[in-house]
């Protein structure tokens, strides 16, 4: 997606060889019309699967996935990750190890939100090694719905993430993607076609 390429080209920082900074538009400060733009470009790349529903991790996850569910008609479901006072009963729970932050934390949703009978799209702000992903996949899993396909903004394409995804059949449709942060550049994986 060609405005979201340069919107991280023009405010992306590179913080190290394998972390990039969006706090201008995605992680820390919204942009709504760009989050409006890439919620039309996922429901586009989407529209013929049938979702009924949206499912996201909080927090960065929920703008996008909102955003996604409006141009889709749908209703989103955020997984928590901090045990809330009213998620109380009734949970589908996995746990998630993030390679990056080194801290594993447990996810859940109430069962009363996805049923055997949605198909789910999983959205979510950015793919490293696919920890969340797979947490998000494992939930949909217990409630017998299925996994229509997984929405990402930013993968970082030097992370195994997206392609064991991929390579297990999933529709992974990233926004961008990023070959390489080396040298403090964004170099971006080239579009293929078909
Ligand atoms: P994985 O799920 O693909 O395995 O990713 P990983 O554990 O590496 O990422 C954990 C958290 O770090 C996630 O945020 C993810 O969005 C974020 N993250 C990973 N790499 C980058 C990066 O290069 N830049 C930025 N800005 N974030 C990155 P989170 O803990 O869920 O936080 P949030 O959703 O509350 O913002």
């Amino acid at each position: 997606m060609e405005e979201l390429k340069q919107k991280i080209s023009q405010e992306g920082k590179v913080l190290s060889e394998s972390v990039l900074k969006v706090d201008s538009f995605l992680n820390h400060q919204i942009d709504p019309v760009l989050m409006q733009k890439i919620g039309e470009e996922f429901a586009t790349r989407f529209t013929k699967a049938g979702i009924t529903k949206v499912l996201t991790l909080e927090s960065s996850g929920i703008a996008p996935a909102v955003m996604t569910a409006l141009q889709l008609g749908v209703t989103t479901v955020i997984a928590r990750k901090r045990k809330s006072l009213t998620l109380i009963d009734d949970l589908y729970s996995a746990e998630v190890h993030s390679f990056t932050k080194q801290e594993t934390s447990e996810i859940s949703i109430s069962k009363d939100y996805i049923t055997s009978k949605d198909n789910v799209l999983i959205i979510d702000d950015f793919l490293a090694n696919g920890q969340a992903a797979l947490g998000l996949m494992d939930i949909v899993k217990q409630s017998g719905a299925k996994v229509a396909g997984i929405g990402i903004v930013i993968e970082k394409g030097f992370q195994p993430g997206g392609n064991q995804l991929r390579e297990r059949g999933i529709q992974v449709e990233s926004l961008a993607i990023i070959e390489s942060l080396n040298g403090g550049k964004v170099k971006f994986k080239e579009e293929v076609s078909i």
